[in-house]
């Protein structure tokens, strides 16, 4: 049974995962929003969440902590937090930092679980990929998966996986987000109102990830379910690969990938 649980920095991410925690039905009153900006936590307040500045109390009383805090944050909370966490869950979504720092940091009964979401949590629509330390049950799996579900798909995936993860998904939507713009300015290139080529643009890239992730098509199949002879999107496709666009994206997260490496090597995790 998932009991308290304490979100350590409550800004963009941990904001977002606090409130699919709630939609997924965690009552409000069992969360602790924490952050050493008071204004961050005042939304929190208006939906009954409690709220504190203090990471060592929060993590002291409750059962799983997330760790929510920019990269080069993790440690000093981790220390701040050290004497509450021995036995619980501490799940942190800090790009770049891995296992074996986390375990290095906190007490040798602490579990951790190393996460990397993306901003679809505001939706509850992320992929959200976790990895977790040696000592990690098959019930804190399933709390975790339980958690990790009410923001989006999530999957256990081995921890060398984590840089590529952080360049295709944790970066994600920033990629979709010139997709999708791209898209609505071709809408307006042929006449179409903004507003009217904004939601073709983006409706259509959301639905094309669910036939993807829901029906399991592969997107060369729905590729060829839209592509009749002589019609209009075998036009469009034949002007699309003139354009070298899959190139484009696997060099972008090629270097996206090799970033979050470099990030690492340049953060004292000594
Ligand atoms: N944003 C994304 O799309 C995304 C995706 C995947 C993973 N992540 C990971 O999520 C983590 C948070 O990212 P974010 O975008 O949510 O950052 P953010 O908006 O800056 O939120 C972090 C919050 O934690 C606060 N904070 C800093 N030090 C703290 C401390 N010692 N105790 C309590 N609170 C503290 C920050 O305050 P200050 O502003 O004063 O520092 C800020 O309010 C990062 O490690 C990032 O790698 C983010």
């Amino acid at each position: 049974m998932i009991e308290k649980i304490a979100v350590i920095g409550s800004g963009m991410m941990g904001g977002a995962i606090i409130k699919s925690l709630i939609k997924g039905k965690i009552p409000a009153a069992s969360i602790t929003a924490v952050d050493i900006q008071a204004d961050k936590l005042k939304e929190f307040v208006d939906i009954g969440v409690l709220t504190s500045n203090n990471n060592a109390k929060a993590a002291l009383e409750a059962d799983i902590i997330f760790v929510i805090v920019k990269p080069g944050d993790v440690g000093k909370v981790l220390k701040e937090i050290s004497n509450g966490i021995k036995g619980k869950l501490v799940i942190s979504a800090a790009a770049t930092i891995p296992l074996s720092y986390l375990v290095k940091n906190v007490p040798v009964e602490t579990k951790i679980v190393r996460i990397m979401p993306n901003l679809c949590v505001m939706v509850q629509a992320a992929y959200t990929a976790y990895c977790c330390s040696t000592n990690v049950t098959k019930t804190d799996k399933e709390n975790v998966k339980e958690l990790l579900g009410m923001m989006g798909l999530c999957e256990e995936v081995d921890e060398k996986y984590m840089d590529a993860i952080t360049a295709v998904s944790g970066s994600g939507p920033g990629y979709m987000s010139i997709i999708i713009e791209a898209l609505t300015y071709a809408g307006l290139k042929v006449g179409l109102p903004r507003n009217i080529a904004l939601n073709c643009a983006a409706q259509t890239v959301m639905g094309t990830g669910k036939l993807v992730t829901e029906l399991r098509t592969e997107p060369s199949k729905i590729k060829d379910m839209t592509t009749t002879p002589g019609g209009t999107t075998i036009e469009a496709i034949y002007q699309i690969e003139k354009s070298k666009i899959r190139t484009a994206m696997i060099r972008a997260v090629e270097e996206a990938t090799k970033k979050s490496q470099s990030i690492r090597e340049k953060l004292d995790l000594s």
